[in-house]
């Protein structure tokens, strides 16, 4: 198959790339930056929001995964949360026309979309059928609701495109974990080795997740399930509190302690680190009603087992 990855360039396109190349598969990347891999991956340059000549690669290709959308790991400022928002949509939009303009248009198009649509809750966990998608909730920061307007913006953009002869599947992912630098499993893991993967404001909100093996499976099973279309979670089916999380995090680093912090302390880690605490604070308990009631399972569905797995792979790459 021939395979089109808009933003494949970044965290969640290597695990795709790599998975879709051992396969044999024909793999092109869209980039604004393109710049060659030398391993049999094609780039091809695009500025993620107008055609050009990057639309004939659409033309006779089997899937599009869009993934293309300004990084979210950066301070939530005005002017990065339009970026956040412009560049998701302009991006979905322009790979909808080409997909609507082409005469061989793919079967199946993949949008990137976040577990972040829905809203921050505790008491019950959001599948696709019964969850509350977010905005509305009462004591988050406000502009915690333009994350989930993005979210919907960006869902939007692809529901609005125009293309009978191809399925559409919106993938609101959790956080993808797998054992490359800078890959948020990373991340938390260096946090967790300088002593502070502790409970974050109380570590009662939800932290949900999943295994870039299962990521690369799950898109695998939408590949061939064409009854299934429109938002489809990505998650593994047990999401657990932040505390817990990170317990079980410093368990697989084999790190005894981990300091507690409170908010305004998470809020002063987060600006040090040009994050958002949003990313930390919101309780994402999202779990995979579609996917598990299609008969889906994943090869790492708790917690504390992925996180050992990953912590493996991490001392092995290194
Ligand atoms: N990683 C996760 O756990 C996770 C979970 C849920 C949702 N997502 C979403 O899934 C997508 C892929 O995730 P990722 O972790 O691979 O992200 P990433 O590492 O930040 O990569 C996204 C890619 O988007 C492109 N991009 C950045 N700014 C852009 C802009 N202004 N216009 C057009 N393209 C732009 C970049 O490619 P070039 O610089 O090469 O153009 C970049 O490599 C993102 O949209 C992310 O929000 C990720």
């Amino acid at each position: 198959m021939k395979v089109l990855l808009p933003g494949g360039t970044g965290h969640v396109g290597q695990l795709l790339r790599r998975a879709w190349l051992r396969e044999g598969h024909e793999v092109v990347v869209l980039s604004r930056h393109p710049r060659p891999y030398g391993d049999g991956t094609r780039v091809v340059g695009w500025d993620g929001r107008s055609a050009g000549p990057w639309t004939r690669e659409v033309d006779g290709c089997d899937l599009v995964v869009n993934l293309a959308g300004r990084s979210v790991s950066c301070r939530y400022t005005p002017e990065n949360l339009r970026a956040m928002m412009d560049s998701r949509v302009a991006s979905a939009r322009a790979v909808g026309e080409a997909v609507a303009g082409a005469r061989r248009p793919p079967r199946l198009w993949l949008q990137m979309s976040t577990a972040t649509v829905y809203a921050h809750r505790f008491d019950a966990p959001n599948d696709e059928a019964d969850g509350v998608l977010g905005g509305a909730e009462p004591g988050v920061p406000a502009y915690w609701a333009y994350s989930v307007r993005i979210a919907r913006a960006w869902e939007a953009a692809q529901r609005e495109a125009v293309t009978p002869a191809t399925r559409k599947v919106a993938l609101r992912a959790a956080m993808v974990m797998s054992p490359e630098r800078g890959s948020v499993f990373d991340v938390l893991s260096r946090l967790a080795r300088a002593g502070l993967g502790g409970p974050v404001a109380g570590g009662r909100q939800y932290v949900s997740w999943l295994h870039g093996a299962d990521f690369v499976r799950a898109l695998d099973f939408l590949r061939t399930r064409e009854d299934l279309s429109g938002p489809v979670n990505l998650a593994a089916p047990h999401p657990l509190p932040q505390r817990a999380f990170m317990r079980a995090l410093r368990a697989a680093l084999r790190v005894p302690l981990g300091l507690p912090a409170t908010r305004a302390m998470a809020e002063l880690g987060a600006w040090a680190l040009r994050s958002d605490t949003e990313l930390l604070l919101k309780s994402r308990r999202v779990v995979p009603g579609r996917l598990t009631e299609a008969g889906f399972t994943f090869t790492h569905p708790e917690w504390p087992e992925a996180a050992r797995d990953l912590a493996d792979r991490r001392r092995a790459g290194r």
